[in-house]
């Protein structure tokens, strides 16, 4: 596991320019005008920041880039980042710049002259987003123990702001860690356990073990795990920050901690990846884990089903018809379209136990929604057009790609079986329609839903804006959020 980087908000003190060590930044605004920060350092370095700012690459650059002069004259910092920024900037530009500062830091000490610049908190969030690494399994000892020091004109307002938005980046640090995480020390069991730590944050957390589901009739589920020598779990997590008889607002994670396929075995080729395939879990988990340290004024309720897919003599084949707790029965023909097997029967269980006012799945479904959309949008399908544009909008505002997908009859039809009342997968076309199709066989008409497919979105092979490559913690953010707008 992994921590955030440290961040302290200091008194903006222009003589600790001057002093630090590790990289210090300053912001000018795109109109040039220097702060006292940027005046101070002007002279510190017996007008190099001048002439830094009268030349041709600094008048090229455009809000959020940072222009770095190394081991500036006059002070003892390795490197003066000057930041492009206007006076008030918004969230999503004051984010992405700490972002962009942090990523040259490297997880190395950095001090950041804010003064009176407006939303110091973004960029700290920006900051710490960005300085997120998995090295858990690097034995070589980090030399990365870096601090970040933000020198503010009212500090202590400016951590109050932050306090929140430090929450939700602990959040998303969570959901990464799970995510990157291989699957032989991320088994069910370990994932249960991390879910059941959090109790300490206040979160109530019960964990559904085998007989259990067995006896609930998730049979679904159990036919995906049942090939692997770890046991399948469901592990369900509530948050009650909200007024006591108020319904809750309904999470649920596919979380296979690692899919070969089973039978319908995988090819080699990029296997590995599927480490990731308890992304929907993880960031479900995440989301809770924010709501819990920000203290959200919601009930949420958090259910992630936790299984292993694994060929073994006791796999299930394809062929098999199995039973949902509902009582639908399902032909599975695919034993790789198995997070459809695991999702149908939690969301179920959610719906009869809860009762939610909404339900929201996460999953990294399909590969076809990787073809469809790239890595940039997640795949949301929904029943309900208001609560859908609700998302929407909470993403749009987080920047986490999201675009809305067609369900309808025709769809549905693909999903008919000769032998059981649906078959588990429809064919190539649509692949990922079809597979939001056989959800919503479970979703009841009184229930708003949304599916998220974040195959494309959970773990990508190039590092973006806020963090480096791997996982991503897309849509812990956009939840908070959501939950935050529409539910406190
Ligand atoms: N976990 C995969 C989907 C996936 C693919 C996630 C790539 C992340 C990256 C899912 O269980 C799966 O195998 N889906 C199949 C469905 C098919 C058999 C109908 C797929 O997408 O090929
Ligand atoms: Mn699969
Ligand atoms: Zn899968």
């Amino acid at each position: 596991m992994s921590s955030l980087i440290p961040i302290r908000f200091q008194e903006f003190d222009l003589e600790a320019m001057a002093q630090a060590g590790g990289r210090v930044a300053i912001i000018i605004p795109d109109d040039g005008k220097m702060s006292p920060a940027a005046r101070r350092a002007n002279r510190l370095t017996k007008g190099g920041l001048a002439r830094l700012v009268e030349s041709e690459s600094f008048r090229k650059s455009k809000t959020g880039d940072v222009v770095s002069m190394a081991w500036p004259t006059g002070m003892a910092a390795e490197a003066l980042d000057v930041l492009v920024l206007p006076r008030r900037p918004e969230a999503g530009e004051a984010r992405k710049a700490g972002a962009a500062l942090a990523k040259l830091a490297g997880g190395k000490d950095m001090l950041v002259m804010v003064g009176n610049q407006a939303r110091a908190e973004d960029l700290a969030l920006g900051i710490v987003l960005r300085s997120y690494e998995f090295d858990a399994h690097k034995t070589k000892e980090s030399q990365k123990a870096g601090t970040v020091t933000i020198s503010h004109a009212k500090p202590a307002e400016a951590e109050a702001d932050f306090a929140p938005l430090y929450a939700i980046a602990d959040g998303v640090r969570m959901t990464r860690d799970l995510t990157n995480e291989p699957a032989n020390v991320l088994t069910t069991t370990e994932f249960a356990d991390r879910l059941v730590e959090m109790q300490g944050l206040g979160l109530e957390v019960e964990v559904l073990d085998e007989d259990k589901l067995a006896e609930l009739g998730m049979r679904t589920l159990l036919s995906v795990g049942q090939g692997s020598d770890s046991p399948s779990k469901v592990v369900v997590m509530q948050w009650n920050g909200g007024a006591k008889d108020d319904a809750p607002l309904a999470l649920v994670g596919k979380g296979v901690v690692f899919d070969t396929g089973g039978i319908s075995l995988k090819p080699a080729a990029g296997m590995e990846e599927m480490t990731m395939d308890m992304g929907g879990a993880g960031v479900v988990a995440g989301t809770m884990r924010a709501l819990a340290k920000r203290k959200a004024k919601a009930n949420v309720v958090a259910l992630v089903g936790l299984v292993e897919n694994m060929p073994s003599g006791n796999a299930t084949r394809p062929g098999d018809v199995v039973r949902s707790m509902k009582g639908d029965t399902v032909e599975i023909i695919n034993t790789d379209a198995e997070g459809r097997l695991v999702l149908c029967d939690v969301m179920w269980y959610a719906q009869e136990r809860f009762k939610p006012v909404g339900m929201i799945d996460l999953a990294t479904l399909t590969g076809a929604i990787i073809i469809g959309l790239g890595h940039e949008n997640a795949g949301v399908f929904s029943n309900n057009d208001t609560f859908c544009d609700a998302f929407l909008k909470s993403a749009k505002a987080e920047d986490e790609g999201a675009w809305r997908m067609p369900l309808g009859d025709a769809y549905d039809k693909l999903l008919k079986s000769r032998i059981a009342d649906m078959k588990n997968v429809g064919g190539r076309p649509a692949g990922s329609v079809t597979a939001a199709q056989f959800l919503q066989r479970f979703v009841k008409e009184e229930t708003p839903w949304i599916h998220l497919d974040i195959a494309g979105v959970a773990s990508v092979a190039e590092e973006t804006s806020y963090a480096p490559k791997g996982a991503t913690g897309w849509g812990v953010r956009a939840l908070s959020r959501f939950v935050q707008d529409n539910f406190e």
